[in-house]
């Protein structure tokens, strides 16, 4: 028996944890004012390289006295820049509970072969925040993109902390509220939450991360792209719009556009309510539906941007294949792109929820979900 479809359709289908949807106005030719064929280092590529900076203080409410870098290689470029040029000064704990977070863990014990204490715990699951010593410097993910699995807040940072903390927070900057008294090194990407070109990583440093830069030379070399001193001085000129070496200004001109949608909606506190907004959807969803369920374990964790969802249907055979199976439904029927769980991740799927996404899109994909789940188990 044929399973009927529901009635209303997505406008957008777009449900990609990155590059993620671009925000709702965006066309285009809202871009052409873009400093094409030009310098970066010409005064209107530098002004809006410095244009780019001073709107991402102001819409995450970055304190004056920390510096904002455009950096090289997206988010994984400006974590590699922290792991490599400020770690091995003192002991350092890591801590990882999805794919991402065991990344940073194997460059650190594996590649840069530091004294680490590596704190891990299974997808849906966090470490134990409370066990971990702020005598160390602290390596962690504000919210983990593959499990849907974020930190609650900050409350479990040390203000007295003699150790620095770097938090690679690309899925979590312009969704989540970051405590920046807690975070001496905070990273991110274009291309997640405010959907803008992948391309370039930002680097936040606190006045203490600074002082790390400027009194700690570690014992490897550092390639150009990780430099951040010269002479035992911040190079200044990288958190003014200075880049290391040649932006897009394309993706640049697209950010800056990103950052006016932001101001639109409200700034962060906008951006927030509407990633709340349809995390809640889909939570709701799963508590409505006993097949369906959030990846992540404790309410206080679920994440309101990349949220992940197992199956838990024992008339499920094959739970890969069947996952896998159900995304292909929806993707063929072009009504949510990109949504199974990341390659490392367990079976299942992951609905991005970050505030480019519109609310009555989660609510109109949503019965498809469910039409996509009893079309699978028919055909079994
Ligand atoms: C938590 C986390 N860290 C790092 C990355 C890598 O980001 P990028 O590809 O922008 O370097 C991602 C991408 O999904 C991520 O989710």
């Amino acid at each position: 028996m044929a399973i009927e479809q529901p009635a209303t359709r997505p406008a957008n289908p777009r449900f990609s944890s990155g590059p993620c949807a671009k925000p709702p106005t965006f066309e285009l030719n809202k871009l052409a004012d873009a400093a094409l064929g030009r310098s970066h280092r010409a005064a209107v590529g530098k002004t809006k390289l410095k244009d780019a900076i001073e709107g991402t203080r102001e819409i995450l409410g970055i304190p004056a006295d920390y510096k904002i870098g455009i950096v090289p290689a997206s988010d994984t470029g400006a974590v590699e820049m922290a792991l490599w040029s400020m770690l091995g000064a003192r002991k350092v704990e890591m801590l990882a509970w999805e794919s991402f977070g065991a990344g940073w863990v194997t460059d650190v014990v594996k590649q840069l072969k530091i004294d680490a204490e590596v704190k891990t715990a299974d997808y849906g699951q966090i470490v134990d925040l409370a066990s971990v010593d702020f005598a160390n410097d602290v390596v962690f993910t504000w919210n983990g993109t593959t499990a849907g699995v974020r930190v609650p807040n900050g409350d479990w940072i040390a203000d007295d902390r003699e150790g620095i903390t770097i938090c690679d927070a690309t899925s979590a900057a312009f969704a989540m509220d970051l405590p920046w008294d807690k975070l001496d090194v905070t990273t991110f990407s274009w291309q997640k939450v405010l959907g803008g070109e992948a391309a370039h990583g930002i680097i936040v440093l606190s006045p203490r991360a600074v002082e790390r830069l400027e009194t700690y030379t570690p014992a490897w070399p550092l390639p150009k792209i990780f430099r951040m001193t010269k002479g035992g001085k911040l190079i200044e000129g990288i958190f003014t719009g200075a880049t290391i070496n040649t932006p897009s200004m394309l993706a640049v001109e697209d950010y800056l556009f990103a950052l006016d949608w932001a101001r639109s909606v409200g700034g962060l506190k906008g951006l927030i309510a509407r990633a709340d907004a349809n995390a809640q959807a889909v939570f709701d969803f799963c508590d409505a539906n006993d097949w369906i369920a959030n990846l992540a374990e404790d309410a206080a964790t679920q994440s309101n941007t990349s949220v992940c969802l197992k199956f838990t249907d024992d008339r499920i055979q094959d739970g890969a294949a069947f996952a896998k199976a159900v995304a292909k439904r929806l993707e063929a029927e072009n009504i949510a792109l990109d949504i199974g769980a990341y390659r490392d991740a367990p079976a299942g799927l992951r609905i991005w929820c970050g505030g480019t996404v519109e609310t009555a899109d989660i609510e109109a994909m949503l019965p498809w979900l469910a039409w996509a789940f009893e079309a699978e188990i028919a055909a079994q």
